[in-house]
């Protein structure tokens, strides 16, 4: 027998320990926190898999109002409704004879369901400043929204938020700019975009109606216009004073 048998046998004697006590800790479940990014209102699906092949007793235990889909001897898929706050969902199972479970760690946010473009003026003379403001009402989280203001297809102005926190806020963007003739050719809108895809969830995209600015040449200033009145005024004070002399001396003459 070489020696290296000897280590052969002890290894393989070690290997079986290692072996079986790694199949019997198999069977003590850590928790496994699961972290999912649900739409404030919004259904979510939990695909409840237990760690053994056979485990029995699958329960996903909520108070929440859930609906049982569909299953296989390893996993379960639930529907859970009405998840109005950031919660943890458990899952229960039997994997050999043991408990196990898994934790769910529900955060909400709010995604952009409004986007509310407002232009200051409805119509402006060309060169005069106009504010355009878009509101994107109750969002959460700020971080990952982007606020686009678009003259057609043209990018005018983007703001990306940050913040992280979870109550739902109001996003404002406000851009002032002066008016040109061709604004007056397209139509004004304002995007707003929520990417969490860096923390597990997805892409929302929503996007305001479009308005109109009409804009027109410019006009004569204003001082201008004045100027012209008070001379026509004068005008027809004159034209009135010497009708009224020429009246009063031919009524004298008579
Ligand atoms: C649920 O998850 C398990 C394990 O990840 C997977 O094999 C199964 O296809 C999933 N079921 C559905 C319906 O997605
Ligand atoms: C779930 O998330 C909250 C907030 O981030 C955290 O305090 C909590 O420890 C998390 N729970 C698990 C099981 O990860
Ligand atoms: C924001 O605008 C700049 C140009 O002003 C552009 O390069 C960038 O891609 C825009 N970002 C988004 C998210 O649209
Ligand atoms: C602007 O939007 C209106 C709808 O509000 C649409 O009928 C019109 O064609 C649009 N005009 C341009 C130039 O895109």
């Amino acid at each position: 027998m070489s020696p290296f048998g000897g280590w052969g046998t002890l290894a393989a004697f070690l290997a079986l320990l290692c072996c079986r006590g790694s199949g019997e800790e198999q069977f003590e479940v850590p928790m496994e926190p699961n972290h999912l990014l649900v739409g404030s209102g919004e259904f979510q699906v939990i695909n409840f898999t237990a760690s053994c092949t056979d485990p029995k007793k699958l329960v996903l235990e909520t108070a929440l109002h859930k609906t049982f889909l569909e299953d296989q001897a390893q996993w379960k898929l639930f529907k859970v409704i009405s998840i109005s706050k950031n919660m943890e969902l458990m899952c229960s199972f039997i994997c050999g004879g043991k408990e196990g479970m898994k934790v769910f760690n529900i955060t909400l946010f709010y995604p952009p369901k409004q986007v509310l473009l407002t232009l200051s003026h409805t119509s402006v003379a060309v060169g005069t400043l106009f504010t355009i403001e878009c509101m994107v009402p109750a969002v959460a989280p700020l971080e990952g929204l982007t606020v686009t203001l678009l003259r057609g297809t043209e990018i005018l102005y983007n703001q990306t938020f940050v913040g992280t926190a979870r109550f739902p806020q109001d996003a404002v963007v406000t851009h002032h700019t002066t008016a040109h003739r061709e604004d007056g050719h397209h139509n004004f809108s304002c995007e707003a975009q929520m990417d969490l895809r860096s923390r597990g969830g997805g892409l929302v995209h929503r996007v305001s109606d479009p308005q109109r600015l009409e804009v027109k040449e410019p006009v004569p200033n204003n001082q201008m216009v004045t100027i012209i009145t008070i001379v026509i005024m004068l005008l027809i004070l004159f034209v009135t004073f010497v009708l009224l002399c020429r009246h009063r001396l031919r009524t004298s003459n008579t």
